[in-house]
């Protein structure tokens, strides 16, 4: 897909796979992949936002977890952790995850297989 010093961090890239659009997220470090159809109603998710999990342990405070990035589709905004894909407010729905990793300073992606 390219050297890794290709993506920008924290920035969703649309690339044509195979017969798909993968949206290649480098966030921190790390690589994600997700196939750009939302498991709602096929939406583009890969054009949606990303952003460090919001939590909040209290009425009046909110905290952001930059280790989890989530992706918000822009259609109606259902959003999705990317470690597993899947929906925060029911996670019986998921975005497909495609696995990738670097290799010799390169993003790989491994499509047609699914992330576990
Ligand atoms: S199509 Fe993605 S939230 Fe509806």
């Amino acid at each position: 897909m390219g050297a890794v010093s290709d993506f920008e961090d924290h920035r969703l890239r649309i690339v044509t796979a195979g017969k798909h659009e993968v949206g290649v997220l480098r966030w921190h470090d790390r690589f994600y992949a997700i196939h750009n159809r939302c498991p709602h109603q096929s939406g583009p998710v890969c054009l949606g936002i990303v952003s460090g999990r919001l939590s909040s342990q209290a009425p009046g405070s909110m905290e952001v977890d930059e280790e989890t990035p989530v992706l918000s589709c822009p259609w109606h905004g259902w959003e999705f952790e990317l470690e597993r894909g899947r929906a925060l407010w029911d996670p019986s729905y998921a975005v497909k995850m495609v696995p990738v990793r670097v290799e010799s300073d390169r993003v790989v992606l491994e499509v047609g297989r699914t992330a576990g």
